[in-house]
Protein backbone atom coordinates (compact mmCIF):
# COMPACT_ATOMS: atom_id res chain seq x y z
CA UNK A 1 0.00 0.00 0.00
CA UNK A 2 1.19 3.49 -0.66
CA UNK A 3 0.60 6.28 1.46
CA UNK A 4 0.40 9.98 0.34
CA UNK A 5 0.22 13.08 2.07
CA UNK A 6 -2.68 15.43 0.57
CA UNK A 7 -3.77 19.31 1.75
CA UNK A 8 -7.44 19.63 1.24
CA UNK A 9 -10.57 19.62 2.31
CA UNK A 10 -12.66 16.66 3.16
CA UNK A 11 -16.11 17.33 1.99
CA UNK A 12 -14.73 18.50 -1.10
CA UNK A 13 -12.38 14.49 -1.58
CA UNK A 14 -13.60 12.27 -3.67
CA UNK A 15 -12.66 9.14 -2.14
CA UNK A 16 -14.21 5.23 -1.82
CA UNK A 17 -14.20 5.88 2.09
CA UNK A 18 -13.43 8.93 4.08
CA UNK A 19 -12.37 7.99 7.26
CA UNK A 20 -12.82 10.50 10.62
CA UNK A 21 -11.29 10.08 14.21
CA UNK A 22 -13.58 10.77 17.35
CA UNK A 23 -12.58 10.86 21.10
CA UNK A 24 -15.24 9.42 23.26
CA UNK A 25 -15.60 12.06 25.54
CA UNK A 26 -15.75 15.54 23.33
CA UNK A 27 -18.70 16.84 22.98
CA UNK A 28 -18.23 18.32 19.70
CA UNK A 29 -17.20 16.89 16.53
CA UNK A 30 -14.09 18.36 14.83
CA UNK A 31 -14.39 21.06 11.79
CA UNK A 32 -14.00 19.24 9.15
CA UNK A 33 -16.62 16.38 10.45
CA UNK A 34 -18.61 18.87 11.29
CA UNK A 35 -18.89 20.38 7.68
CA UNK A 36 -19.88 16.76 6.15
CA UNK A 37 -22.65 15.92 8.74
CA UNK A 38 -23.81 19.66 7.36
CA UNK A 39 -23.42 18.43 4.15
CA UNK A 40 -25.11 14.50 5.37
CA UNK A 41 -28.40 16.65 6.62
CA UNK A 42 -26.68 15.90 10.44
CA UNK A 43 -27.22 12.78 10.22
CA UNK A 44 -23.41 12.02 11.88
CA UNK A 45 -23.96 14.07 14.51
CA UNK A 46 -27.60 12.76 15.37
CA UNK A 47 -26.23 9.16 15.50
CA UNK A 48 -23.78 10.42 17.69
CA UNK A 49 -26.50 11.92 20.12
CA UNK A 50 -28.65 9.01 19.58
CA UNK A 51 -25.66 6.83 20.85
CA UNK A 52 -25.68 4.85 17.88
CA UNK A 53 -21.52 5.35 17.45
CA UNK A 54 -19.97 5.89 21.12
CA UNK A 55 -15.94 6.18 20.15
CA UNK A 56 -14.65 3.75 22.28
CA UNK A 57 -10.97 3.17 21.25
CA UNK A 58 -11.23 1.22 17.82
CA UNK A 59 -15.00 0.85 17.53
CA UNK A 60 -15.32 1.83 13.48
CA UNK A 61 -19.06 2.55 11.95
CA UNK A 62 -19.24 3.35 7.93
CA UNK A 63 -21.80 5.23 6.79
CA UNK A 64 -23.31 5.90 3.16
CA UNK A 65 -23.02 9.19 1.57
CA UNK A 66 -25.87 8.44 -1.05
CA UNK A 67 -24.15 10.97 -3.34
CA UNK A 68 -24.03 14.28 -0.97
CA UNK A 69 -20.33 14.79 -0.80
CA UNK A 70 -17.94 13.28 -3.71
CA UNK A 71 -16.57 10.42 -0.92
CA UNK A 72 -18.64 7.55 -1.49
CA UNK A 73 -18.62 6.25 2.03
CA UNK A 74 -17.56 7.70 5.55
CA UNK A 75 -16.33 5.83 8.10
CA UNK A 76 -15.99 7.15 11.60
CA UNK A 77 -13.32 5.53 14.26
CA UNK A 78 -13.33 5.90 18.10
CA UNK A 79 -9.87 7.14 19.64
CA UNK A 80 -11.45 6.60 23.79
CA UNK A 81 -11.05 8.91 25.85
CA UNK A 82 -8.57 11.87 25.28
CA UNK A 83 -6.87 11.50 27.89
CA UNK A 84 -5.58 8.56 27.33
CA UNK A 85 -4.48 8.73 23.75
CA UNK A 86 -0.95 7.06 23.16
CA UNK A 87 0.92 6.61 20.11
CA UNK A 88 0.21 2.94 20.73
CA UNK A 89 -3.58 4.23 20.57
CA UNK A 90 -2.02 5.77 17.15
CA UNK A 91 -1.05 2.53 15.56
CA UNK A 92 -3.80 0.56 16.53
CA UNK A 93 -6.87 2.98 15.42
CA UNK A 94 -4.24 3.40 12.03
CA UNK A 95 -4.60 -0.36 11.85
CA UNK A 96 -8.11 -0.66 12.34
CA UNK A 97 -8.72 2.00 9.84
CA UNK A 98 -6.61 0.21 6.92
CA UNK A 99 -7.69 -3.41 7.94
CA UNK A 100 -11.57 -2.28 7.79
CA UNK A 101 -11.08 -0.54 4.63
CA UNK A 102 -9.45 -3.60 3.01
CA UNK A 103 -12.21 -5.98 4.43
CA UNK A 104 -15.34 -3.30 2.90
CA UNK A 105 -13.38 -3.68 -0.56
CA UNK A 106 -12.09 -0.32 -1.08
CA UNK A 107 -8.91 -0.04 -2.78
CA UNK A 108 -8.58 3.56 -1.51
CA UNK A 109 -9.27 5.66 1.11
CA UNK A 110 -7.97 9.08 2.96
CA UNK A 111 -7.93 9.79 6.32
CA UNK A 112 -8.79 13.00 7.98
CA UNK A 113 -5.97 13.91 9.74
CA UNK A 114 -7.51 17.07 11.67
CA UNK A 115 -9.79 15.07 13.14
CA UNK A 116 -7.36 13.44 15.50
CA UNK A 117 -6.57 16.32 17.75
CA UNK A 118 -3.37 15.26 19.85
CA UNK A 119 -0.70 16.46 21.93
CA UNK A 120 2.33 15.10 20.63
CA UNK A 121 4.94 15.71 18.38
CA UNK A 122 3.84 15.31 14.99
CA UNK A 123 7.09 13.17 13.65
CA UNK A 124 6.18 11.13 16.31
CA UNK A 125 2.07 10.01 15.85
CA UNK A 126 2.24 10.42 11.97
CA UNK A 127 5.26 7.92 12.18
CA UNK A 128 3.24 5.72 14.51
CA UNK A 129 0.25 5.91 12.19
CA UNK A 130 1.89 5.00 9.04
CA UNK A 131 3.47 2.17 11.13
CA UNK A 132 -0.21 0.97 12.21
CA UNK A 133 -1.84 1.50 8.58
CA UNK A 134 1.33 -0.58 7.58
CA UNK A 135 1.45 -3.19 9.55
CA UNK A 136 -1.87 -4.24 10.06
CA UNK A 137 -1.92 -5.39 5.82
CA UNK A 138 0.29 -7.79 6.69
CA UNK A 139 -0.71 -11.28 5.13
CA UNK A 140 2.13 -14.25 4.60
CA UNK A 141 1.06 -15.95 1.72
CA UNK A 142 3.34 -17.29 0.41
CA UNK A 143 2.06 -21.11 0.22
CA UNK A 144 -1.35 -20.09 -0.81
CA UNK A 145 -2.71 -20.58 -3.67
CA UNK A 146 -5.52 -17.41 -3.96
CA UNK A 147 -7.72 -16.77 -7.31
CA UNK A 148 -7.30 -13.24 -8.36
CA UNK A 149 -10.95 -12.22 -7.81
CA UNK A 150 -10.28 -13.25 -3.78
CA UNK A 151 -7.51 -10.98 -3.49
CA UNK A 152 -8.03 -7.77 -1.62
CA UNK A 153 -5.88 -5.26 -1.61
CA UNK A 154 -6.15 -1.64 -0.08
CA UNK A 155 -3.59 0.34 -2.67
CA UNK A 156 -3.61 3.95 -1.92
CA UNK A 157 -4.04 5.45 1.29
CA UNK A 158 -4.15 9.34 1.77
CA UNK A 159 -3.30 11.29 5.05
CA UNK A 160 -5.22 14.89 4.15
CA UNK A 161 -4.32 17.72 6.11
CA UNK A 162 -5.69 21.09 5.92
CA UNK A 163 -2.03 22.98 7.38
CA UNK A 164 0.12 23.39 4.10
CA UNK A 165 3.29 23.72 6.65
CA UNK A 166 2.79 20.16 8.21
CA UNK A 167 3.61 18.45 4.70
CA UNK A 168 7.40 17.95 4.95
CA UNK A 169 7.83 17.04 8.53
CA UNK A 170 4.17 14.71 7.84
CA UNK A 171 5.70 13.25 4.76
CA UNK A 172 9.04 12.35 6.82
CA UNK A 173 7.25 10.91 9.28
CA UNK A 174 5.42 8.64 6.86
CA UNK A 175 8.77 7.63 5.24
CA UNK A 176 10.12 6.29 8.42
CA UNK A 177 7.36 4.77 9.51
CA UNK A 178 6.92 2.77 6.10
CA UNK A 179 10.77 2.07 6.66
CA UNK A 180 10.18 0.49 10.26
CA UNK A 181 7.14 -1.59 8.70
CA UNK A 182 9.27 -2.68 5.21
CA UNK A 183 11.48 -4.23 7.76
CA UNK A 184 8.80 -5.97 9.99
CA UNK A 185 7.21 -7.32 7.23
CA UNK A 186 10.81 -8.77 6.45
CA UNK A 187 10.84 -10.13 9.83
CA UNK A 188 7.77 -11.69 9.75
CA UNK A 189 8.09 -13.38 6.48
CA UNK A 190 11.90 -14.89 7.77
CA UNK A 191 9.90 -16.39 10.73
CA UNK A 192 6.80 -17.57 9.42
CA UNK A 193 8.63 -19.68 6.67
CA UNK A 194 8.71 -22.83 7.48
CA UNK A 195 12.41 -24.33 8.09
CA UNK A 196 12.79 -26.65 4.91
CA UNK A 197 12.61 -23.18 3.04
CA UNK A 198 14.82 -21.29 5.75
CA UNK A 199 18.09 -23.32 6.56
CA UNK A 200 21.00 -21.58 7.29
CA UNK A 201 22.62 -22.11 4.13
CA UNK A 202 19.17 -20.08 3.07
CA UNK A 203 19.19 -17.68 5.43
CA UNK A 204 23.15 -16.67 5.25
CA UNK A 205 22.66 -16.64 1.07
CA UNK A 206 19.27 -13.93 2.18
CA UNK A 207 21.92 -12.02 4.64
CA UNK A 208 24.11 -11.42 1.35
CA UNK A 209 21.35 -10.17 -0.50
CA UNK A 210 20.09 -7.53 1.72
CA UNK A 211 23.87 -6.61 2.21
CA UNK A 212 24.08 -6.19 -1.22
CA UNK A 213 20.73 -4.37 -1.74
CA UNK A 214 21.54 -1.75 1.11
CA UNK A 215 25.14 -1.03 -0.04
CA UNK A 216 26.16 -3.03 3.73
CA UNK A 217 29.12 -5.75 4.63
CA UNK A 218 28.11 -9.29 5.24
CA UNK A 219 30.77 -12.06 5.88
CA UNK A 220 29.26 -15.56 6.24
CA UNK A 221 31.68 -18.03 8.05
CA UNK A 222 31.05 -21.75 7.19
CA UNK A 223 32.11 -25.21 9.01
CA UNK A 224 36.03 -24.48 8.23
CA UNK A 225 36.28 -21.43 9.62
CA UNK A 226 34.31 -21.79 12.96
CA UNK A 227 36.21 -25.17 13.31
CA UNK A 228 39.64 -22.98 13.51
CA UNK A 229 37.93 -20.31 15.36
CA UNK A 230 36.83 -23.13 18.09
CA UNK A 231 33.38 -22.17 17.94
CA UNK A 232 32.37 -25.33 19.94
CA UNK A 233 29.12 -24.02 20.80
CA UNK A 234 27.34 -23.66 17.63
CA UNK A 235 29.15 -26.46 15.94
CA UNK A 236 28.02 -28.89 18.90
CA UNK A 237 24.49 -27.74 18.44
CA UNK A 238 24.62 -28.09 14.88
CA UNK A 239 26.53 -31.69 14.76
CA UNK A 240 22.75 -33.40 14.65
CA UNK A 241 21.99 -31.60 11.80
CA UNK A 242 22.77 -32.39 7.89
CA UNK A 243 22.04 -28.48 7.36
CA UNK A 244 25.68 -27.06 7.58
CA UNK A 245 25.93 -24.17 10.41
CA UNK A 246 26.77 -20.64 8.94
CA UNK A 247 27.46 -17.70 11.20
CA UNK A 248 26.19 -14.29 9.78
CA UNK A 249 28.03 -11.45 9.99
CA UNK A 250 25.98 -7.60 8.78
CA UNK A 251 28.06 -4.94 9.12
CA UNK A 252 26.86 -1.09 8.36
CA UNK A 253 28.71 2.01 8.70
CA UNK A 254 31.54 -0.12 9.01
CA UNK A 255 34.06 2.89 8.34
CA UNK A 256 32.20 5.13 10.89
CA UNK A 257 34.62 7.36 12.79
CA UNK A 258 34.12 8.82 16.32
CA UNK A 259 30.93 6.95 16.45
CA UNK A 260 29.45 4.19 18.76
CA UNK A 261 29.52 0.38 17.82
CA UNK A 262 26.84 -1.28 18.76
CA UNK A 263 26.45 -5.15 18.19
CA UNK A 264 23.06 -6.88 18.18
CA UNK A 265 23.35 -11.15 18.44
CA UNK A 266 20.23 -13.00 17.18
CA UNK A 267 19.41 -16.94 18.29
CA UNK A 268 19.29 -18.22 14.76
CA UNK A 269 17.94 -21.67 15.68
CA UNK A 270 15.88 -22.46 12.65
CA UNK A 271 14.03 -25.66 13.91
CA UNK A 272 14.58 -26.50 17.68
CA UNK A 273 13.55 -30.01 17.70
CA UNK A 274 14.90 -30.21 21.33
CA UNK A 275 17.85 -32.51 19.95
CA UNK A 276 18.46 -36.08 21.80
CA UNK A 277 16.28 -34.50 24.58
CA UNK A 278 13.44 -34.27 21.95
CA UNK A 279 10.38 -32.30 22.28
CA UNK A 280 6.86 -33.11 22.71
CA UNK A 281 5.30 -33.28 19.42
CA UNK A 282 2.60 -30.69 20.21
CA UNK A 283 3.29 -27.49 19.41
CA UNK A 284 6.85 -28.10 17.76
CA UNK A 285 5.56 -26.63 14.56
CA UNK A 286 6.40 -23.39 16.36
CA UNK A 287 9.69 -24.03 16.86
CA UNK A 288 10.79 -22.55 13.49
CA UNK A 289 10.67 -19.46 14.56
CA UNK A 290 13.62 -19.98 17.07
CA UNK A 291 15.43 -17.47 14.70
CA UNK A 292 13.14 -14.63 15.42
CA UNK A 293 16.13 -12.91 17.67
CA UNK A 294 18.41 -13.71 14.07
CA UNK A 295 14.75 -12.19 11.98
CA UNK A 296 15.02 -9.43 14.05
CA UNK A 297 18.59 -8.67 14.21
CA UNK A 298 18.48 -8.62 10.22
CA UNK A 299 15.36 -6.60 9.87
CA UNK A 300 16.17 -4.02 12.31
CA UNK A 301 19.50 -3.51 10.43
CA UNK A 302 17.55 -3.06 7.16
CA UNK A 303 15.78 -0.46 8.59
CA UNK A 304 18.85 1.52 10.38
CA UNK A 305 20.86 1.30 7.22
CA UNK A 306 17.56 2.78 5.28
CA UNK A 307 16.99 5.77 8.06
CA UNK A 308 21.13 6.32 7.60
CA UNK A 309 21.90 6.24 10.90
CA UNK A 310 25.18 7.75 12.34
CA UNK A 311 26.53 4.43 14.15
CA UNK A 312 28.00 1.68 13.11
CA UNK A 313 25.97 -1.64 13.54
CA UNK A 314 27.11 -4.77 13.61
CA UNK A 315 24.31 -8.05 13.83
CA UNK A 316 26.05 -11.01 14.33
CA UNK A 317 23.93 -14.20 13.87
CA UNK A 318 24.71 -17.86 14.89
CA UNK A 319 22.81 -20.29 12.29
CA UNK A 320 22.04 -23.82 12.71
CA UNK A 321 19.29 -26.66 12.88
CA UNK A 322 18.74 -28.38 16.46
CA UNK A 323 18.32 -31.81 15.36
CA UNK A 324 18.63 -35.38 17.01
CA UNK A 325 20.60 -36.74 13.97
CA UNK A 326 23.04 -40.13 15.01
CA UNK A 327 25.73 -37.98 15.53
CA UNK A 328 23.65 -35.09 17.90
CA UNK A 329 25.25 -33.75 20.81
CA UNK A 330 24.35 -35.75 23.77
CA UNK A 331 23.37 -35.22 27.33
CA UNK A 332 26.33 -35.10 29.24
CA UNK A 333 28.74 -34.04 26.34
CA UNK A 334 30.85 -31.08 26.97
CA UNK A 335 31.77 -28.23 24.27
CA UNK A 336 34.57 -25.93 24.25
CA UNK A 337 33.69 -22.69 23.54
CA UNK A 338 35.51 -19.83 21.13
CA UNK A 339 36.92 -18.11 24.27
CA UNK A 340 38.07 -21.45 25.64
CA UNK A 341 35.64 -21.89 28.11
CA UNK A 342 33.96 -25.28 28.64
CA UNK A 343 30.12 -26.02 29.97
CA UNK A 344 28.38 -29.29 30.40
CA UNK A 345 25.68 -29.72 28.00
CA UNK A 346 23.19 -31.15 30.49
CA UNK A 347 19.90 -30.92 28.26
CA UNK A 348 20.49 -30.24 24.42
CA UNK A 349 17.10 -28.35 24.15
CA UNK A 350 19.18 -25.53 26.04
CA UNK A 351 20.76 -25.09 22.91
CA UNK A 352 20.31 -21.38 22.49
CA UNK A 353 22.68 -19.98 25.37
CA UNK A 354 25.12 -22.18 23.48
CA UNK A 355 25.42 -20.77 19.58
CA UNK A 356 25.00 -17.44 21.69
CA UNK A 357 27.71 -17.62 24.25
CA UNK A 358 30.03 -18.18 21.39
CA UNK A 359 28.91 -14.53 18.95
CA UNK A 360 28.71 -13.13 21.97
CA UNK A 361 32.79 -13.77 22.67
CA UNK A 362 32.58 -12.62 19.00
CA UNK A 363 31.10 -9.54 19.79
CA UNK A 364 34.81 -8.48 21.61
CA UNK A 365 36.52 -8.26 18.33
CA UNK A 366 34.22 -5.22 17.40
CA UNK A 367 35.28 -3.29 21.08
CA UNK A 368 31.84 -2.36 21.11
CA UNK A 369 29.79 0.59 23.12
CA UNK A 370 26.98 -1.54 23.96
CA UNK A 371 25.64 -5.57 23.16
CA UNK A 372 22.26 -6.27 22.83
CA UNK A 373 21.23 -10.12 22.44
CA UNK A 374 18.07 -10.92 21.18
CA UNK A 375 16.47 -14.89 21.60
CA UNK A 376 13.54 -16.88 22.27
CA UNK A 377 15.12 -18.69 24.60
CA UNK A 378 13.15 -20.08 27.66
CA UNK A 379 9.84 -21.01 28.09
CA UNK A 380 10.21 -20.49 31.76
CA UNK A 381 10.53 -16.52 30.52
CA UNK A 382 6.89 -17.03 28.61
CA UNK A 383 5.80 -18.70 31.89
CA UNK A 384 6.76 -15.88 34.07
CA UNK A 385 5.80 -12.53 31.67
CA UNK A 386 3.42 -14.12 29.28
CA UNK A 387 3.12 -13.14 25.80
CA UNK A 388 2.70 -8.95 26.37
CA UNK A 389 6.30 -7.99 27.44
CA UNK A 390 9.63 -9.53 26.56
CA UNK A 391 12.29 -10.31 29.47
CA UNK A 392 15.29 -7.66 29.95
CA UNK A 393 18.59 -9.37 31.99
CA UNK A 394 21.94 -7.23 31.30
CA UNK A 395 25.19 -5.87 33.10
CA UNK A 396 24.56 -2.13 32.71
CA UNK A 397 22.05 -0.04 34.42
CA UNK A 398 21.97 2.87 31.94
CA UNK A 399 21.91 0.52 28.37
CA UNK A 400 18.53 -1.61 30.38
CA UNK A 401 17.81 2.04 31.06
CA UNK A 402 17.93 2.85 27.14
CA UNK A 403 16.33 0.00 26.07
CA UNK A 404 13.17 0.06 28.22
CA UNK A 405 12.39 3.59 27.19
CA UNK A 406 12.57 2.36 23.71
CA UNK A 407 10.77 -0.12 24.42
CA UNK A 408 8.07 2.05 26.03
CA UNK A 409 8.37 4.70 22.73
CA UNK A 410 7.83 1.88 20.23
CA UNK A 411 5.33 0.15 22.04
CA UNK A 412 7.56 -3.74 22.04
CA UNK A 413 8.19 -2.71 25.83
CA UNK A 414 10.38 -4.75 28.17
CA UNK A 415 10.19 -5.75 31.93
CA UNK A 416 13.28 -6.24 33.86
CA UNK A 417 14.37 -9.53 35.61
CA UNK A 418 17.28 -9.83 38.50
CA UNK A 419 20.34 -11.27 37.60
CA UNK A 420 21.95 -11.70 40.97
CA UNK A 421 24.52 -13.33 42.18
CA UNK A 422 22.75 -16.14 43.89
CA UNK A 423 21.39 -17.52 40.85
CA UNK A 424 24.77 -17.57 39.48
CA UNK A 425 25.27 -20.97 41.59
CA UNK A 426 22.68 -22.81 39.48
CA UNK A 427 24.17 -23.37 36.62
CA UNK A 428 27.82 -24.68 38.22
CA UNK A 429 28.81 -27.84 36.81
CA UNK A 430 30.63 -30.70 38.60
CA UNK A 431 33.20 -31.63 35.29
CA UNK A 432 33.18 -28.07 33.09
CA UNK A 433 33.54 -24.48 34.06
CA UNK A 434 29.32 -24.31 33.45
CA UNK A 435 26.26 -26.31 32.58
CA UNK A 436 23.66 -25.04 30.36
CA UNK A 437 20.58 -25.64 32.35
CA UNK A 438 19.88 -24.31 36.05
CA UNK A 439 17.24 -26.66 37.28
CA UNK A 440 13.43 -26.13 37.53
CA UNK A 441 13.48 -22.79 39.23
CA UNK A 442 13.95 -19.27 37.50
CA UNK A 443 14.93 -20.83 33.76
CA UNK A 444 14.97 -17.78 31.85
CA UNK A 445 17.23 -15.82 34.64
CA UNK A 446 19.45 -18.92 34.69
CA UNK A 447 19.92 -18.87 31.22
CA UNK A 448 20.97 -14.97 31.40
CA UNK A 449 23.67 -16.00 33.97
CA UNK A 450 24.91 -18.44 31.40
CA UNK A 451 25.24 -16.19 29.11
CA UNK A 452 26.63 -13.55 31.41
CA UNK A 453 29.69 -15.19 32.03
CA UNK A 454 30.50 -14.44 28.33
CA UNK A 455 29.58 -10.68 28.24
CA UNK A 456 31.85 -9.45 31.05
CA UNK A 457 33.75 -7.17 28.98
CA UNK A 458 31.26 -4.67 27.83
CA UNK A 459 27.75 -3.50 28.74
CA UNK A 460 25.19 -5.80 27.37
CA UNK A 461 21.75 -6.24 27.68
CA UNK A 462 19.64 -9.58 27.15
CA UNK A 463 15.97 -9.88 25.93
CA UNK A 464 14.27 -13.15 26.14
CA UNK A 465 11.55 -12.59 23.03
CA UNK A 466 10.50 -16.40 23.53
CA UNK A 467 6.57 -14.95 24.63
CA UNK A 468 6.76 -12.06 22.75
CA UNK A 469 7.71 -13.26 18.93
CA UNK A 470 4.71 -14.92 18.32
CA UNK A 471 1.49 -14.53 18.10
CA UNK A 472 -1.78 -16.52 19.48
CA UNK A 473 -4.39 -14.50 17.78
CA UNK A 474 -4.72 -11.70 15.90
CA UNK A 475 -4.93 -7.81 16.90
CA UNK A 476 -4.75 -4.07 15.51
CA UNK A 477 -1.69 -4.13 13.70
CA UNK A 478 -0.57 -7.83 14.38
CA UNK A 479 -1.33 -11.26 12.77
CA UNK A 480 -1.62 -14.57 13.99
CA UNK A 481 1.96 -15.92 13.52
CA UNK A 482 5.09 -13.89 13.79
CA UNK A 483 5.07 -10.72 15.62
CA UNK A 484 8.25 -9.41 14.36
CA UNK A 485 9.01 -8.33 17.66
CA UNK A 486 12.21 -6.40 18.04
CA UNK A 487 12.33 -4.18 15.33
CA UNK A 488 10.96 -1.11 15.96
CA UNK A 489 12.57 -1.52 19.62
CA UNK A 490 15.91 -1.93 18.09
CA UNK A 491 15.55 0.93 15.73
CA UNK A 492 14.41 3.05 18.38
CA UNK A 493 17.56 2.36 20.69
CA UNK A 494 19.54 3.66 18.22
CA UNK A 495 17.44 6.70 16.53
CA UNK A 496 17.79 7.48 20.58
CA UNK A 497 21.17 7.08 21.01
CA UNK A 498 23.65 9.57 22.25
CA UNK A 499 27.46 9.02 22.87
CA UNK A 500 27.33 5.96 25.16
CA UNK A 501 29.06 6.90 28.33
CA UNK A 502 31.05 4.07 29.99
CA UNK A 503 32.97 3.32 27.00
CA UNK A 504 34.46 -0.45 27.19
CA UNK A 505 33.30 -0.31 31.10
CA UNK A 506 30.49 -2.55 31.80
N1 LIG B 1 13.54 -22.45 21.91
C1 LIG B 1 13.28 -22.88 23.22
C2 LIG B 1 12.52 -21.86 24.06
C3 LIG B 1 11.12 -21.50 23.64
C4 LIG B 1 10.05 -22.09 24.26
C5 LIG B 1 10.89 -20.55 22.69
C6 LIG B 1 8.77 -21.74 23.91
C7 LIG B 1 9.61 -20.19 22.32
C8 LIG B 1 8.55 -20.78 22.94
C9 LIG B 1 14.59 -23.20 23.94
O1 LIG B 1 15.64 -23.63 23.15
C10 LIG B 1 14.30 -24.27 24.92
O2 LIG B 1 13.91 -25.32 24.51
N2 LIG B 1 14.50 -23.98 26.19
C11 LIG B 1 14.23 -24.89 27.23
C12 LIG B 1 15.37 -24.83 28.21
C13 LIG B 1 15.35 -25.93 29.24
C14 LIG B 1 15.64 -27.26 28.61
C15 LIG B 1 16.38 -25.62 30.29
C16 LIG B 1 12.93 -24.48 27.92
O3 LIG B 1 12.73 -23.28 28.12
O4 LIG B 1 12.12 -25.34 28.19
ZN1 LIG C 1 15.63 -25.73 22.80
ZN1 LIG D 1 15.57 -22.97 21.15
Amino acid sequence: MNIHIKIGTAEKEFAEILVFYLYEDTKTVSAPLAYCDKALNNSVSELIKGKGFVAKLNKTIVLPTYGKIPAKRIMLVGLGKKKDITLDKIRQVAGITTSTMRDIGASDGISVMDSIDILLPLSEWYQAYAEGALLSLYKYQRYKSIPPEEQQELKELTLLLSNKEMSRPAHDAVKYGQIIADAVYFTRDLINTPSQDKTPTILAEGAKKIAKELGIQCKVLSFPELKKLGMGGLLGVAQGSVQPPKFIILEYNARAKNQDTIVFVGKGITFDSGGICLKQAKDMDLMKSDMSGAAAVMGSIKAIAKMKLPQRIVGLIPCTENMPGSSAMKPGDIVKFYSGKTAEVANTDAEGRLILADALVYAENYQPSAVIDLATLTGSCVVALGTVVTGMMGNNEELKKRVKIAGEKSWERTWELPLWEEYQEQIKSDIADIKNVGGPYAGAITAACFLSKFTEKYPWVHLDIAGTSWCEKSSAYTQKGASGVGVRLLVQVVQNWTRFPEKNSP
